[in-house]
């Protein structure tokens, strides 16, 4: 069981527990911080095994969004929600609007989005009953598919990180093997043909891969993704699971960069510090992947992709930050962005010590 929901370890400032017996709707919602704005952060809906396992998931994954809004400069919290259940068989109308008036009932502190388990059909389904979504359909003044600008920000992430390691953020020859090439991964791959990189990708599903080659038949694909990983690379961008960076992959990687899209691409603590002693530059995965959270939030001041993708375009400047303060605090990347993202959650929250009329 989870400890510490209100000790330190933890540090979340609200977890509601959220009940309705006659549509089934068990949820959780936890708030980590709300110092920058509203606690933005998706929904999961997902068969978890224990409720206890499904605390540890939102406690973490809430607390891993703080961060992320952070950097992405928004002004915006961080917090997450998980609805307990199988959504192909216990997703219902009544369950997601009962689910969407507890989401209400918080009067803005969280504002919810798609996550593992919900579309943006669900979405529109839960802003029937409250203000406070993101992910809605554009027919309803959503933002549509958060994949477009998640692989943009890759893209610049791996731009930031040519220009950091090689002196040009030109990948323009630079061999690049995209695993994953899904929702995301297909996005980026348009973006690195375009910018006239070496593209090599791979999957498990074939139809994914075919769909990248229909389109862009100069494209290299790896037997295998543990073959790609392996690979000689300029960049390795893991866009598929989480989990892909750990002691038996990174003494494998010869890319000099890792830069994709998969959330907690480090498998445990401490693998950060041996991708520093191999001289791979990882960037971030919740810094560089930031780009669908930019895209979703944007829907709360009225949709506007060019907006949105401006903001987006940002998380270059961002990513050459973190890897000049992880040099001159002689930290790794993701030490540092932990410390960038802090420092802007105390320095501005701090502004509400001044009185505004
Ligand atoms: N979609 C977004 O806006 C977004 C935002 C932030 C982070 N992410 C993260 O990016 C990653 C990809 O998201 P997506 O939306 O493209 O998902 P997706 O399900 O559309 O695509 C994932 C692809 O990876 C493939 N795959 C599965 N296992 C694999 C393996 N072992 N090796 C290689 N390929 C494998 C799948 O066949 C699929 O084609 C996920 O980790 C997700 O959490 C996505």
């Amino acid at each position: 069981m989870t400890e510490g929901v209100f000790g330190r370890e933890s540090g979340h400032e609200q977890v509601v527990f959220c009940h309705d017996a006659a549509t089934g709707l068990k949820a959780i919602i936890a708030i980590y911080s709300t110092a920058l704005g509203p606690a933005l952060g998706g929904t999961r809906f997902y068969p978890y095994a224990s409720e206890s396992d499904a605390l540890d998931d939102v406690l973490a994954l809430s607390k891993g969004m703080a961060y992320k809004n952070a950097l992405a400069g928004l002004d915006l919290g961080g917090g997450k929600a998980v609805i307990i259940g199988d959504p192909a068989t216990d997703k219902s109308e009544a369950l997601l609007r009962a689910y969407g008036r507890f989401v209400q009932s918080l009067g803005g502190r969280y504002i919810t989005a798609c996550d593992v388990g919900t579309y943006v059909a669900d979405m529109d389904q839960v802003a029937r009953e409250s203000r406070f979504v993101t992910g809605r359909s554009p027919e309803d003044g959503g933002a549509g598919d958060s994949s477009v600008l998640t692989a943009f920000g890759v893209f610049q992430g791996m731009r930031a990180s040519a220009d950091h390691l090689w002196g040009t953020p030109d990948l323009a020859g630079r061999r690049v093997g995209v695993s994953g090439v899904g929702k995301v991964g297909h996005i980026l791959v348009e973006h690195l043909v375009e910018a006239g990189a070496q593209v090599v990708i791979a999957d498990v599903s074939a139809p994914a891969i075919e769909r990248v080659r229909a389109t862009h038949p100069g494209v290299e694909v790896a037997e295998h993704p543990d073959t790609l990983l392996a690979a000689e690379l300029d960049v390795f961008a893991p866009c598929a699971l989480g989990g892909v960076l750990d002691d038996e992959t990174v003494p494998r990687l010869r890319a000099k960069v890792v830069c994709g899209a998969a959330n907690n691409q480090l498998a445990h603590p401490g693998i950060e510090k041996q991708l520093e002693e191999r001289d791979i530059l990882f960037a971030p995965d919740y810094l560089v992947n930031a780009g669908g959270v930019i895209q979703v939030s944007d829907e709360l001041h009225g949709f506007d992709f060019a907006r949105a993708k401006r903001k987006a375009t940002a998380l270059f400047d961002t990513t050459k930050a973190v890897f000049a303060l992880a040099e001159a605090e002689g930290v790794p990347p993701v030490t540092a962005a932990d410390r960038l993202a802090e420092r802007r959650m105390s320095e501005v929250s701090r502004l509400r010590s001044i009185l505004t009329v």
